[in-house]
């Protein structure tokens, strides 16, 4: 074990990073239109089952296995199963899968640091054109902007566990708090607000069906940042003398508050906006929600309140989910981050340096494949449609990978690491775990049904 492993200072400090790992893009606009559209209430209620009795445990066996390896996810998998060549390959998953989507999840946030920009400098009438989003993703601009994402990404990482990941997390996540809460009471004042919240809240049971439910589980599974290799990571900085289920359950309440408390941010203003609207039209994807559908909204804001106050309106906005995604980019970069210095032995700098130009590459790639580049938009063909290769990273591995990567922790943890050995570690910083209630369950669901349904998963997908 690496001696000189950097760690954590705080438990607070780890919740707070893990934490700021889940809150991202999706908490903040996808979850509440997907709630108000597939049954408001009763949606509301699946997806905290589906946090509560599916997420929770896996969430709990990646901590483990991190806290366990003090190693970044391939090394964790090769080392807690002696090298074993099969888990290797189920490591190598875990960094791969976290890579990619780094990919991804680099081109939305550098849009978003775009608007923001925008916002301040730009104005809404131009942001509000029913083209401009289309235009701004091929223009050759937006590699200004992906410049900045990269170095604020790589000056917080590059200050390492302590000064980086955790400093910036301390302060990201209470800002996002405050310009949360800040939103959701100016916005509960406006005209028809509460039209929305009652949109978002009353229960409809007719709306959940078994895609509804697959989609919820999804959206969880993701939301809290599961089978990215971002837990084993984050988890194998802290000590053990801290108690991982109850740092587990912090991170996925404060995850699933922030997504509900969104909810009373976005509906409300969307039906401020138009008290007609009818919730099954508004689209599922975040990306059109925030980048096409919200300029129209400010504009019919700065018709109330002017230029300035709608400039701020949106300013605040934009400052909100690009903290939300710097915290959850900064996460998944920093699992290929700890492979390249665990196992390439690369000092933090360098291994950075190489993540920079490699993810740099593909991003640049992905940008283009919107229009500036031919091939690159019709990267390949299924489905009877063109996709471009932003699209083809997007499915393969969220769509795909995702429930496979949760799937190996469930099988690993439960049948090849062995449930007593899962039970040791976690009893580690919590006295009362063993032979409780809670042991008991993280047992028989990662052994039985959670597997169960994260291959159903899988099947539907492919
Ligand atoms: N939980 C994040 C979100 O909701 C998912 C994520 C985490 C994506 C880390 C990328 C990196 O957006």
């Amino acid at each position: 074990m690496s001696s000189n492993r950097e760690h954590f200072s705080s438990r607070l400090g780890f919740i707070l990073a893990a934490a700021g790992s889940a809150v991202g893009i999706g908490n903040l606009v996808g979850f509440p239109v997907s709630a108000t559209k597939n049954g408001g209430g009763a949606f509301l209620l699946v997806y905290a089952l589906f946090v509560a009795f599916i997420c929770l445990p896996v969430m709990i066996a990646e901590m483990a296995m991190g806290r366990k390896a003090q190693k970044d996810p391939y090394g964790a998998y090769r080392k807690l199963s002696d090298k074993d060549r099969k888990w290797s390959f189920a490591g190598l998953l875990a960094v791969i899968t976290p890579f990619m989507i780094a990919v991804f999840y680099m081109v939305i946030t550098v849009w978003i640091f775009g608007y923001l920009a925008q916002t301040v400098f730009g104005n809404l009438d131009k942001l509000a054109s029913p083209s401009h989003f289309g235009e701004f993703i091929n223009q050759y601009s937006v590699f200004w902007y992906m410049v900045g994402v990269a170095l604020i990404v790589n000056f917080i990482l590059v200050g390492g566990v302590k000064q980086g990941i955790e400093k910036a997390s301390k302060i990201l996540m209470p800002a996002l708090f405050i310009l949360l809460i800040g939103l959701v009471i100016y916005v509960l004042t406006l005209d028809n607000a509460w039209a929305g919240v009652r949109f978002y809240v009353v229960p409809d049971i007719s709306k959940l069906n078994a895609s509804v439910l697959n989609g919820a589980l999804s959206q969880a599974f993701f939301s809290l940042s599961l089978g990215m290799g971002i837990l084993i990571t984050y988890a194998s900085y802290i000590s053990k003398k801290d108690d991982i289920v109850s740092g587990a359950k912090m991170v996925a309440v404060t995850d699933s508050m922030v997504a509900f408390i969104a909810g009373l941010m976005v509906l409300p203003a969307i039906f401020s906006f138009n008290p007609n609207t009818n919730p099954d039209e508004l689209s599922d994807s975040s990306v059109s929600m925030i980048f096409v559908y919200l300029p129209k909204l400010l504009l019919a804001l700065q018709a109330d309140i002017g230029y300035v106050g709608a400039s701020a309106v949106a300013a605040v906005f934009f400052l909100l989910v690009f903290f939300a995604a710097i915290t959850s980019l900064v996460s998944i970069v920093e699992v290929p981050t700890a492979t390249l210095i665990e196992e390439a032995k690369l000092s933090r700098q360098k291994a950075l340096l190489v993540l920079a130009g490699s993810i740099g590459i593909l991003t640049v790639m992905c940008t283009m494949s919107f229009g500036m580049v031919e091939w690159l938009t019709k990267f390949t063909s299924y489905g009877g449609a063109d996709k471009s290769m932003f699209d083809v990273v997007y499915d393969i591995f969220y769509d795909t990978i995702l429930p496979l990567n949760g799937l190996m922790v469930c099988l690993f943890t439960m049948y090849r690491w062995k449930k007593a050995k899962l039970s040791e570690e976690l009893s580690q910083g919590c006295d009362s775990y063993s032979g409780s209630f809670m042991e008991k369950y993280v047992n028989f669901s990662l052994s039985t049904f959670i597997p169960v349904i994260l291959l159903a998963i899988l099947i539907n997908t492919i």
